[in-house]
């Protein structure tokens, strides 16, 4: 009994607004995904307002990324081991956003060199987290 209270006590207070799902995730990953595309595309083009849009869309959408409901929910039994995920996943989290920060400050400078790099870093951090988490 304490166990499910202190469960839902934990979901609610990760979760405002309704429990983030493996399907959410799947969804903000394909969002990802198509912010890397534009972000790519507007690289190709040389198109400012494309990058722009790509990188907001990449920062919105990773600082939703989360633990799912379902794994939130085994955290009984493997505490540590999810705990090590989310430390990780904020780690990443928080780099990636640091570099689409760099991405459009160097790019607006000119500097398409250094913006095409910070980009590589973001989709190395992106195949991190997915060698770390899925074994990909
Ligand atoms: C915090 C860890 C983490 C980070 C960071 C991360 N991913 Fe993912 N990604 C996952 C996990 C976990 C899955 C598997 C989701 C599932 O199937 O439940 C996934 C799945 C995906 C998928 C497949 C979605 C589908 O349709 O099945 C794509 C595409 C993807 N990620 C793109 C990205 C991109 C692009 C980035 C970087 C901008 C990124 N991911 C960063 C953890 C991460």
């Amino acid at each position: 009994m304490t166990k499910i209270l202190a469960g839902f006590f934990l979901t609610g207070a990760l979760l405002s607004a309704g429990p983030y799902t493996k399907q959410d995730r799947i969804k903000d990953m394909q969002t990802m995904a198509s912010a890397m595309q534009e972000i790519q595309t507007g690289f190709f083009y040389n198109n400012f307002d494309m990058i722009k849009e790509g990188t907001a869309k990449l920062s919105d959408t990773i600082v939703k990324i989360q633990p799912p409901l379902e794994e939130v929910e085994e955290k009984d039994v493997m505490t540590r081991y999810v705990n090590r995920k989310v430390q990780m996943s904020n780690k990443i989290k928080k780099k990636v956003n640091r570099k689409a920060k760099d991405l459009i400050e160097r790019f607006k400078e000119g500097d398409a060199v250094e913006a095409l790099q910070a980009y590589t870093k973001i989709t190395k951090y992106c195949m991190e987290c997915h060698t770390q988490l899925r074994n990909w």
